[in-house]
């Protein structure tokens, strides 16, 4: 199964947009980062506290747009693996969602989904 977030276009390169979906028992919120042709998912959930990483809407990436930046206490992760490479929870990473691309349009596939 899997849910249809947006066309391809609708997320800048680089840029960045959030998600929230409503599953059979917990909402799922989540953020999608389009970068240098690429499309990365992960759990709007920061490894050190649980917390959403944003707090401007549909801003994940540092200024630079190099790295994805947590807005409580700046922890920085790779745009391409979600892994920590500065800050509280440097060493861990953000839980990865799984992304399909068919017809320039952007699905999340739910069956990795935990719920
Ligand atoms: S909550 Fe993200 S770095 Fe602390």
């Amino acid at each position: 199964m899997r849910h249809k977030l947006c066309h391809i276009n609708d997320i800048s390169d680089p840029g960045s947009r959030e998600f929230s979906l409503q599953l059979a028992n917990c909402a799922l919120d989540f953020f999608v980062v389009h970068k240098d042709g690429q499309f990365f998912a992960y759990k709007n959930s920061c490894p050190h506290t649980g917390a959403s990483l944003n707090w401007q809407e549909n801003q994940f990436l540092d200024m630079d747009n190099a790295f994805i930046q947590c807005s409580v206490h700046n922890a920085l992760f790779e745009v391409d693996s979600g892994y920590c490479i500065a800050g509280p929870c440097s060493g861990s990473s953000m839980e990865e969602l799984t992304l399909i691309i068919e017809n320039n349009e952007l699905y999340l596939k739910l069956s990795d989904v935990a719920s």
